[in-house]
Parts: C-alpha cells; structure tokens; sequence
C-alpha cells in the first residue's frame, strides 16, 4: 500500500495540487490526455485495480473475471478444460511438447528452454529408456487421463481469469501486448497473485475450432478483426523459482 501510495504522489496527483494553487489559476488535467490509464477501469478490489492500471497505455482490451460471476467464471474454466484436453490426446500436437522436453539436471543445464521435468519417476523412466519421447501416449494411458485430470482439478480452484484483446496483430501490437502483459504479471507479482498463460484454445489447428470459436465469442473477440494475445488464469499458488535463461549473449546476433 505505501508503494501504490508513492507511486500516486509521483504519478502527479498531489504535486500538480500544490503548484497550481500557488500560481493562483488552478487547471487540471484534460480527461481525455489520460483516457488511456481509466480504459480498464471500474475495479475496486486493489489486487485487480493494480493489474488494470498496469495494462497502461498499452493499446490492449483488458478483461477480468473473478469468484463474483462465477457463471462466466465456469465458462472459461470449461473451455480452458477442453482445450487442454484435446492437445493431450491429439498425437501431433502433444508430440510439438515433446521435442521440448528438458528431462533432468543434466539436459536442462544444456539447454535451457523448453519444459523443465525433475520429477524422479520421470528422470529415472528416461534414465533407463522408457520415456519414448517419439511416441504420443494413448489418449486413455494414464499419462494422459492423469495430466487431464490434474487439469481438471487445477481449473475447479482457479478463482479468477484475465485476458488481453487487440485490434489487430501486426508487429508492433504484439510487442504492445507483450509490454502490457509483462506489466500485469509484474503488479499480480506484487500483489502475491500467480499467473499462468493458456495457450491452447487459441491455437489455429483444425481439432481445436470450436474451443477457439468459444473463448473467441466469450471474449466478445470476433476474428479476424480482433486477436486475443493473452489468455490466463490467476490465483494463488506456492512460490516457483525462476524457469531456466540462456543468456543475453545466446540471443544476439553478432555480425
Ligand atoms: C505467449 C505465452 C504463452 C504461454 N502459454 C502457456 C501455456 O499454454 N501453458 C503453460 O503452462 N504455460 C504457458 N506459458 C508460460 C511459460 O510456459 C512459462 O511458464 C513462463 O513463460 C515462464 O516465465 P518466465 O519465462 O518469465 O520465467 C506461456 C508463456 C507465454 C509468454
């Protein structure tokens, strides 16, 4: 709260009150100079406010929903559900993860990126080549029922979603989106709230058109006019320690 405090104080609020009494002709900020700081507006809850505050001036559509509309809230967790299900049990789809499998300390320090897996059973199933990392579990092998499930059981105590909606997708308003999503994660981050992005009902591929048509319409994001960057759920979750970086160096290109 001090920092939400001090940030206002610096944002101009009460310096721009004290030097305009002392020039005796008060004048205040045109509304529509910081039109952009209210788009996401209305938020009361302070965790929520931060978040929308965040999005800035970014040239992004900010949305919420929390435990108070829990119908809505059922909504996204039922397509965020089934989309997840039907990456794990289309082959193609769950074998693009697959190449990015980083299992155990030693091939994680090797590359870092991709998905990190230290859980023992895995490493040791890997250790003695029973993780066939060609081959798509069947949809009803207990890899796959069990990740559906863990889903399931993830989306049921989620208590809040957010998302980010642009008018179009060229480069420059993906970068915007990117900024403002990193800004939101930022103030969750300061708020004790977690966030974790959901990919998959906005991907293109033919077996996932209708929870892509759905959290399009829900989102009140019709194509192509409309691109949803960012789709997440938020809520509270153990402390994770950061995910693996290769380095500034490994990025740059030198010439
Ligand atoms: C554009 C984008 C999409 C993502 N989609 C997913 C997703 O579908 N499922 C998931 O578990 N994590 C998703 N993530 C999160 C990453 O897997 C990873 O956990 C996160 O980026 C790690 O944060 P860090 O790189 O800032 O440490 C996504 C991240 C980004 C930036």
């Amino acid at each position: 709260m001090e920092r939400r405090g001090f940030l206002r104080v610096v944002g101009g609020g009460v310096i721009a009150a004290a030097t305009a009494s002392a020039s005796g002709c008060a004048q205040q900020m045109p509304s529509s100079a910081v039109a952009a700081w209210r788009k996401a507006g209305g938020a009361t809850d302070p965790r929520r406010r931060a978040m929308n505050d965040a999005v800035g001036p970014h040239p992004v559509r900010f949305g919420f929903v929390g435990t108070d509309r829990p119908q809505l809230l059922a909504r996204h967790r039922a397509i965020a559900s089934e989309a997840w299900r039907i990456e794990l049990v289309t082959p193609r789809t769950i074998l693009e993860s697959y190449k990015w499998l980083r299992v155990g300390a030693g091939e994680i320090a090797r590359h870092r990126d991709g998905i990190s897996l230290l859980d023992p059973m895995v490493v040791w199933l890997d250790r003695f080549g029973l993780l066939d990392r060609d081959q798509a579990p069947a949809p009803d092998s207990f890899a796959t029922t069990s990740q559906i499930e863990e889903f399931g059981n993830a989306m049921a105590s989620t208590p809040g979603f957010l998302w980010m909606v642009t008018e179009g997708n060229d480069r420059a308003t993906q970068v915007e989106a990117g900024r403002a999503y990193v800004r939101v994660q930022l103030a969750a981050t300061v708020h004790g709230l977690s966030m974790q992005p959901l990919s998959q009902a906005l991907q293109e591929y033919p077996e996932q058109a209708k929870p892509y048509a759905d959290i399009h319409r829900l989102l009140d994001a019709p194509r192509p006019v409309n691109t949803v960057q960012m789709w997440a759920r938020v809520g509270f979750a153990p402390a994770i320690g950061p995910a693996p970086r290769r380095g500034l160096d490994a990025h740059i290109v030198r010439t």
